[in-house]
């Protein structure tokens, strides 16, 4: 990977960058088992912006900054002059004059392109409307741990809403082989443009992206099946409309048993929401997987940040 370059999108990435990132993953969560230092970062300071809430995505960042030798900042727009109508533009050229690198969860993609055209560091994309590239890059990592190095051919399934991780797990499963099928509900698919991207980065690969409405389908030969919120920050009013059109798309034993596979695994990026998206067994059953991807963000980000601000 090019130093000083923006993490935006996984489309963005070259299948060598992608496992760039994982190697040094892997060589970084195997350092801080042991307790062999990585001090990659000293002296540099990461700016987080917040303009939605988190937990794994604020904690995992800051903690491996301290990690890395370097810091981390805060910025919740709440406090910063950008949640009183400072411009973004204004705000990454301030930035670029204190900071080693920023990263930014927000609303709106284009306030991340915006940030990251005016920035003169790199900028890490922690989600926005439609990519949470930081998660879906964990998952391939978790998905080594439990499948193997070697993820070309193994299918994927994404059960619900068309979201930004679906977005971005079609772009990481096509940028490394693995076939991507996607079951949702009519009028929650995947944004088509995204699709056909992945598309042009699955031929190139030899995978397979398709979108359906029919979950038993979908999870026909999956070896992993993967699920999000019906309703993702910003579509809180939009709840109890979603939850009547999703409950078909439950991910509960009997979708699992309809893969057909004894040894699919069950993914979810959190925060679950046990009886809708998941059944409590279900999550239960998977909590080690889904627990390992959850630490994973930190050996991830690491990676990313070693490797875009290090040197
Ligand atoms: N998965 C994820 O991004 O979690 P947070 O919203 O807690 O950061
Ligand atoms: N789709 C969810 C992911 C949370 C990590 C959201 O955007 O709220």
């Amino acid at each position: 990977m090019r130093k000083g370059m923006d993490v935006l999108s996984i489309h963005d990435l070259s299948a060598e960058d992608v496992e760039e990132i994982l190697t040094l993953a892997e060589e970084l969560k195997a350092k801080q088992r042991a307790g062999i230092p990585h001090l990659l970062l000293q002296g540099k300071t990461l700016g987080m912006i917040f303009e939605k809430s988190s937990t794994r995505t604020r904690v995992s960042f800051e903690v491996g900054m301290y990690q890395l030798g370097g810091q981390a900042l805060f910025l919740s727009s709440r406090d910063l002059q950008l949640g009183r109508g400072e411009p973004i533009k204004d705000t990454a050229r301030v930035l670029s004059r204190y900071l080693d690198g920023i990263m930014i969860r927000t609303y709106g993609h284009e306030r991340i392109e915006e940030l990251a055209r005016y920035a003169d560091i790199p900028v890490i994309n922690a989600l926005s409307d439609l990519l949470h590239p930081c998660q879906a890059l964990t998952d391939l990592l978790t998905i080594r741990e439990y499948k193997g190095r070697h993820l070309a051919g193994l299918k994927m399934a994404y059960v619900g809403d068309g979201n930004n991780m679906t977005h971005s797990l079609m772009y990481a499963a096509a940028k490394v082989g693995m076939h991507f099928a996607a079951a949702t509900p009519e009028g929650y698919a995947p944004h088509a443009d995204i699709v056909a991207n992945a598309r042009a980065d699955a031929a190139a690969t030899g995978s397979t992206v398709t979108v359906m409405h029919d979950p038993l389908e979908a999870v026909q030969g999956a070896d992993i099946i993967v699920t999000d919120t019906w309703a993702s920050m910003g579509q809180e009013a939009e709840h109890d409309a979603r939850t009547a059109v999703f409950r078909p798309y439950q991910v509960s034993r009997s979708l699992v048993a309809a893969s057909g596979n004894p040894r699919c695994i069950v993914m979810h990026c959190l925060p679950a929401y046990r009886g809708e998206e998941i059944t409590e067994e279900v999550f239960e059953e998977f909590a080690p997987v889904i627990f390992d991807e959850a630490e994973n963000r930190l050996h991830v980000q690491k990676a990313i940040m070693a490797l875009v601000m290090g040197g």
